[in-house]
């Protein structure tokens, strides 16, 4: 296993295959505008549909699932922090493509939102956006969230916005590709870069480890099936809730909260399932210095 002081190879463009599988997802939900779609993800959802239908035989629930899980809950949080907590820019690192920065700016037009992701797919979104449409205070730039320093790094992505407003940055379907030392010390960077503003937000999603669900076993299945797609590796972390606070405490956020998609069921539109959840969103703040 890579530590994080055994520098992490930083060309993870394999991992951008994935985001043809989600965009799609996205898509045929009805989450997304036409333009989003690729024939990739549509391929990738048809060959998958004899193993999703597999899961949801024995284990009650199949990846789309979680995946729209996750989504409907961070697209909660993040109009819960414009509306409530003054956010006005938002960074969405590794966006690939989702449509959430297109919708965003469609209900909040003075949203400063920058999307980041590798060359590849910056250049495919941008010119997606170009398209569908790209509004004024909108942009795509090239991030590689392993970039500790330089152009590309997400301290430069933060450098570009105003210090005088609240910020928050998204990953979504990010931080599970990369082993734990890693992503904590791309974690450790997000909270020093976030204390340049008056209020600092980080919203993501996270698999965790968790080794007594009763189908934990197909979760190590999907686990590998992502791990194959993707040509890596796609580990959990964390075994509980409580692990996931201390580890993001220890990572410079003061405020950390784990939610629980089940605790949204008959407020949000989000598929509802009788097994345990298996995906958390964190939600966490970082004061002003
Ligand atoms: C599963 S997709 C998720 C895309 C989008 N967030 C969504 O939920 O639909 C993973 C994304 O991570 C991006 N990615 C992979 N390695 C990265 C890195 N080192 N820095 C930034 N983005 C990265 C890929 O290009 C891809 O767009």
């Amino acid at each position: 296993m890579k530590s994080a002081t055994q520098s992490p190879d930083l060309d993870t463009s394999r991992i951008s295959v994935s985001a043809h599988y989600t965009g799609y997802i996205w898509y045929k939900h009805g989450l997304s505008a036409a333009g989003f779609a690729t024939g990739t993800g549509r391929f990738a959802n048809a060959a998958l549909a004899p193993i999703n239908a597999f899961l949801r035989l024995v284990a009650g629930a199949d990846i789309d699932i979680f995946l729209l899980q996750r989504h409907s809950v961070i697209d909660h949080q993040v109009r819960d922090l414009i509306e409530q907590h003054g956010i006005e820019q938002i960074v969405e690192l590794a966006s690939g493509l989702s449509p959430r920065g297109y919708r965003i700016k469609q209900q909040y037009p003075h949203i400063r939102y920058i999307e980041g992701d590798l060359p590849g797919m910056a250049a495919r979104k941008r010119e997606l956006l170009g398209r569908v449409g790209l509004a004024a205070g909108h942009d795509v730039v090239e991030c590689n969230i392993l970039q500790e320093d330089g152009p590309t790094s997400i301290a430069a992505v933060l450098a570009s916005l105003d210090t005088s407003k609240p910020t928050l940055i998204i990953t979504e379907g990010l931080v599970n590709y990369f082993d734990l030392p890693v992503i904590r010390s791309v974690w450790a960077r997000m909270a020093q870069g976030l204390k340049r503003f008056p209020q600092g937000y980080y919203i993501t999603d996270l698999y965790p480890d968790f080794a007594d669900h009763p189908s934990y076993r197909y979760v190590k299945m999907a686990q590998k099936l992502v791990g194959l797609f993707t040509r890596g590796q796609w580990p959990l972390h964390y075994s509980n809730d409580n692990a996931i606070r201390n580890g993001f405490g220890e990572d410079g956020f003061d405020q950390v909260d784990v939610l629980d998609p089940a605790s949204f069921y008959g407020q949000l539109n989000l598929p509802e399932v009788k097994i345990k959840t298996l995906v958390r969103i964190i939600r966490c703040k970082v004061s002003g210095e």
